[in-house]
């Protein structure tokens, strides 16, 4: 079996201009996060961050961002999410690879490898959505990746996973979406951020994974009844390591040693 390639991966990491955010030092924890993928895992081919990389679109946040994940030995593929504003995002992280005109939504390719990097960032609202340009995008370039190995990422998950309030602020009807994926023999995985905490599963023959958030987690589904008793449980902050050999696809959830 040949040597199998890695990509790092993060999520949520709520950057603010004053570096905390929810009672955690949430600028410390992304340059924490760069240190440990750069000491452990410097050969990855790509970081992926699956969205709200700032908390509230602040552009000094956004400069942080940018100024921070410069340091990763590997190119950075920045994604937005429902905290993200699209143009003080797109002023400081402009999508790599091939990418939609109004939307941050690419596809970076590697190899045989495409990732398909989706914008479900709804303004004014904290679900998600894809609208026809979107999907469109996504049709064509599963359409033209068919015969390679696609992985697909999109901050909000395409429907409920029993985790309580969230469950109300997914993809909003995502039927059409889940329906692309489904017809593609190309899509290997589908990985997904928003939601703070690690759930796997198969959405209508799909597997997924979420990640824990770099910055401050969310309680499980059954113990968060009321968003204004939100308080950050005290559970240490993680990055993802995704394994990609020739038969398999492998994901590590790896915590963030003391985090800040
Ligand atoms: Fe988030």
């Amino acid at each position: 079996m040949a040597a199998p390639r890695k990509l790092a991966w993060i999520s949520d990491t709520h950057l603010t201009a004053s570096g905390t955010v929810e009672g955690v030092a949430s600028t410390a924890r992304l340059e924490q996060a760069v240190d440990q993928i750069a000491r452990y895992h410097g050969d990855a081919l790509a970081c992926i961050g699956t969205g709200d990389l700032t908390d509230r679109g602040e552009p000094e946040a956004y400069a942080d961002v940018a100024r921070i994940t410069a340091r990763l030995p590997m190119p950075f593929l920045p994604m937005i999410g429902n905290h993200d504003l699209r143009g003080a995002f797109r002023a400081a992280l402009p999508p790599p690879g091939e990418a939609m005109e109004d939307y941050q939504q690419f596809r970076w390719d590697a190899g045989d490898l495409s990732l398909l990097c989706l914008d479900s960032n709804s303004p004014g609202e904290d679900g998600g959505r894809l609208d026809t340009a979107r999907l469109e995008w996504l049709e064509a370039q599963l359409a033209d990746c068919a015969d390679r190995r696609v992985l697909v990422f999109i901050h909000h998950p395409p429907g409920a996973l029993w985790l309580g309030l969230q469950d109300g602020i997914m993809l909003h009807e995502p039927e059409a979406f889940l329906a692309l994926l489904k017809s593609s023999a190309a899509l290997e995985y589908l990985f997904c951020g928003h939601v703070h905490r690690p759930v796997s599963g198969v959405i209508r023959g799909v597997p997924f994974t979420t990640l824990r958030a770099l910055a401050h987690q969310v309680r499980p589904g059954h113990a968060l009844t009321d968003w204004a008793d939100f308080v950050s449980p005290d559970e240490r902050p993680a990055y993802g390591v995704i394994w990609v050999a020739d038969d398999r696809i492998a994901i590590h959830a790896d915590d963030i040693e003391e985090p800040a």
